[in-house]
């Protein structure tokens, strides 16, 4: 048995086998879905996992509680947190479910669930004997039928999607059983693929959350935060504020090696900043990759070949998915070669700017393949976002 604090308890479990995550974002180093057991004298469950892994779930279910279950708390009903319920209600037919209204409805039209549903509201409360708990509506993080849990007890906040991360805990469930630090890129890369277009949400629940006592968030996805947990607080203020490091993503694309040439003198650039730096590629990594760099630096520079008119389709399919996304403010560069007719670039310089990017003049845009000249514009684009990447 996991304990989490004083008889709380975790059940989740670690999933190594789904490639893609919502059948988009690869996660290479798995997720775990956190499911919690609260014992008073009356006994709750804190959501489950995704159903592929129900069985090793029940197990730990019933080590736990020997299915003496009287509540089930679902604060989500997005399938990773709610597809083991049926399975679950086998087991335990009388136990009472609790959630929000939104998700009421939700539990009949995907499961055909109508009965033992307890709604609850904005600050209600639970009385499990000897411990209380209390239920803050945090709609649209990540559904608009979203809630989070607190413990009075323990002072635990059972924040389900917020504060989550990719990445399953094979070192251990806590921020004291690893380095934390090893969470650092797939919780960027959590929290803009999957939480990021609901910024304005994140800011509305963290605003919430300010006066109340924290000393453990245990979220759905991800590390239980018990040593330090003003670190991830403070880590989602900031994404959720847009506050990007100083840095710069080069993401660049080539059929034929033109657009190529340029990367290096681009890269030498923003060294000389003595900026961090990462390479992309259009082609070869993937879109959640790319928002995620994206998130993480204040600089963008951008290298792609016109195609059709206009941006490398790869690239377009980028600048959508970013406005998709709500990814603002941005210091951008641009480079790329054409044959005949050119714009990609320009076409591209006025999609971002609609997100409050500011482009940084010349857009490097050159027949076939790099002149010397272009080659040291180049260096100096790399140069000049760096250096705004610090102002
Ligand atoms: C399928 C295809 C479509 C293209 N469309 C355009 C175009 O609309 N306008 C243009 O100027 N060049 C166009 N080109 C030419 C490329 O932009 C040009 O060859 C460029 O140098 C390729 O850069 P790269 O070597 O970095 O791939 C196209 C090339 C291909 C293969
Ligand atoms: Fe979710
Ligand atoms: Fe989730």
């Amino acid at each position: 048995m996991q304990e989490v604090a004083s008889d709380i308890y975790y059940v989740g479990v670690n999933d190594h086998l789904t490639e893609l995550f919502e059948g988009l974002w690869p996660i290479p180093e798995g997720v775990s879905y956190n499911s919690y057991v609260v014992k008073g004298e009356k006994t709750a469950l804190i959501e489950t996992v995704k159903v592929p892994f129900v069985d090793e779930f029940l197990k730990k279910v019933e080590e736990v509680t020997s299915f003496n279950i009287d509540y089930i708390i679902m604060n989500h009903i997005e399938p990773d947190h709610s597809s083991s319920l049926l399975r679950l209600l086998e087991k335990v037919p009388n136990a009472i479910i609790l959630c929000s209204k939104k998700a009421e409805g939700m539990l009949n039209t995907l499961y055909r669930i109508t009965e033992n549903i307890r709604v609850v509201g904005e600050g209600d409360t639970l009385d499990l004997g000897g411990r209380t708990l209390t239920f803050f509506m945090d709609p649209l993080v990540h559904w608009p039928e979203t809630m989070i849990t607190y413990d009075n007890q323990e002072k635990v906040l059972f924040s389900c999607d917020a504060f989550g991360s990719y990445k399953a805990l094979d070192f251990g469930l806590f921020d004291d059983s690893c380095d934390p630090d090893i969470f650092f890129e797939e919780t960027i890369r959590y929290f803009s693929n999957i939480v990021a277009k609901y910024v304005k949400y994140v800011k509305k629940a963290m605003e919430k959350l300010e006066g109340l006592d924290i000393k453990i968030i245990a979220p759905a996805h991800g590390l239980i935060w018990r040593k330090d947990p003003q670190r991830i607080i403070d880590l989602y203020i900031r994404l959720s504020d847009r506050m990007a490091l100083p840095g710069v993503t080069v993401i660049w694309g080539s059929m034929y090696g033109n657009t190529a040439k340029v990367v290096n003198h681009v890269v030498d650039g923003i060294k000389e900043e003595g900026v961090p730096v990462t390479v992309l590629n259009f082609s070869k990594d993937h879109l959640s990759y790319l928002i995620k760099e994206t998130w993480k630096y204040k600089g963008v520079i951008l290298g792609f070949p016109v195609y059709d008119g206009g941006p490398f389709l790869n690239a377009s399919y980028y600048l959508h998915l970013i406005k998709r996304k709500d990814l603002r403010e941005r210091v951008v560069g641009f480079f790329g070669s054409s044959m005949w007719s050119g714009r990609a670039l320009k076409q591209a310089a006025d999609q971002v700017q609609e997100l409050d990017w500011e482009v940084v003049e010349p857009l490097l845009e050159f027949k076939g393949s790099p002149s010397d000249e272009i080659l040291e514009q180049a260096k100096e684009l790399g140069r000049t976002v760096a250096r705004k990447t610090k102002e």
